[in-house]
């Protein structure tokens, strides 16, 4: 009689014990989980940001053609023909760009107030870098200080 209760108390021991183990297996299971998940952060946190600082960079773009689509494309009607702006459209100033090549492409694709949206298939996105290129070869204006006819 007590042996039976004695062993009934083992059982339930292992029973016990197999629980923890059960237990820490599962969070030896979670520890791995997270190990991969945070050699996965480490891994891919770095390739997230160079990709991101890539897409800062303006995609090569040909800026001779680049004037042409300027042309063709009709940004000139507005924002004259070295991008300088004109107040008769209210146009800004773009050449050369104020904005990351990001927020460009952002704008033309859906601007705010007057300008019409470009869409992808009206220009592609490598007509716009080319664009682009073609702006950012514009330098920026003088300064009044720096117009000598003007510190006579
Ligand atoms: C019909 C006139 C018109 C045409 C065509 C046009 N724009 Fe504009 N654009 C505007 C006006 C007006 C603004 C000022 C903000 C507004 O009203 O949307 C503007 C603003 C912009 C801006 C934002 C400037 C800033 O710094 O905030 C960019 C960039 C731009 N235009 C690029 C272009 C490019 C590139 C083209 C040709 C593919 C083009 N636009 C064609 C009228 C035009």
């Amino acid at each position: 009689m007590m042996k039976r209760a004695e062993r009934r108390e083992e059982t339930s021991e292992e029973r016990q014990m197999n629980l923890n183990a059960s237990v820490a297996g599962r969070m030896n299971r979670f520890a791995t989980l997270m190990f991969f998940v945070f050699a996965a952060l480490l891994i891919g946190l770095p390739a997230a940001r160079a990709q991101q600082s890539s897409e800062n960079n303006p995609p090569a773009g040909n800026a001779q053609n680049g004037k042409k689509l300027f042309m063709s494309d009709g940004c000139y009607e507005c924002h004259g023909q070295q991008g300088q702006g004109a107040a008769q459209t209210g146009a800004a100033r773009i050449g050369p760009p104020q904005l990351s090549y990001d927020g460009f492409q952002t704008y033309i694709r859906s601007p705010k107030n007057q300008m019409p949206p470009y869409t992808v298939k009206a220009l592609p996105d490598q007509d716009l870098a080319d664009i682009y290129a073609y702006l950012k070869s514009i330098p920026m204006p003088p300064k009044g200080k720096d117009i000598p006819l003007l510190n006579k």
